[in-house]
């Protein structure tokens, strides 16, 4: 919850609201419900992407039926400078081991989230007004292992 005002500003920021597919201002109460109770929802795994002391990116992946719906933004002053590619390939080192999938449904006319995706090796299938990009999480299995 430290991290409240910062996720809010973000939330906030003209283009996430552009890219999103809710476009209304989100106001401070509401934001604080939604946001404590994604925090305790253990289906809801969140995070700050950190540079050195600066909060640059939040993430989070919702997961239902072992497929991860990846939710994110970069702070509207640290964009353009590759973190969101970043943002997207340390999420999956992340994951606990019943995550098999990411999806990440973004606008058509966000670019800039689809090569996010893409740069990261997702796959990507059209819907009306949005695309669905998607991955498999392939894990090392243990070397003691054997079938
Ligand atoms: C989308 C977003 C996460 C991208 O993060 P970023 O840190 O700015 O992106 P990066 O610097 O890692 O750049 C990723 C790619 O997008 C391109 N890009 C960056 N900003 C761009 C822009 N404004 N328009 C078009 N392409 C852009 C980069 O050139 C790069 O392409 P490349 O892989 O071909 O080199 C960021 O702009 C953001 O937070 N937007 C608002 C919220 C949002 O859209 N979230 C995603 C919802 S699905």
């Amino acid at each position: 919850m430290d991290d409240a005002e910062d996720i809010l500003n973000w939330r906030n920021d003209e283009r996430t609201r552009a890219s999103s597919f809710n476009k209304g201002v989100i106001a401070l109460s509401d934001h604080l419900k939604w946001l404590a109770g994604k925090l305790s929802d253990p289906a809801c795994h969140m995070f700050i992407m950190t540079d050195g002391e600066e909060k640059v990116g939040n993430i989070r992946v919702d997961v239902r039926d072992g497929v991860g719906e990846i939710s994110y933004m970069i702070a509207p002053a640290c964009r353009g400078q590759g973190y969101g590619r970043k943002i997207i390939e340390l999420i999956e080192s992340q994951m606990p081991p019943e995550v098999t999938t990411l999806i990440g449904v973004t606008l058509k006319s966000n670019t800039a989230s689809g090569r996010c995706f893409v740069s990261n090796g997702y796959s990507q299938e059209d819907a009306e007004d949005a695309i669905v990009y998607s991955k498999g999480i392939h894990r090392m299995l243990s070397p003691d292992f054997s079938l």
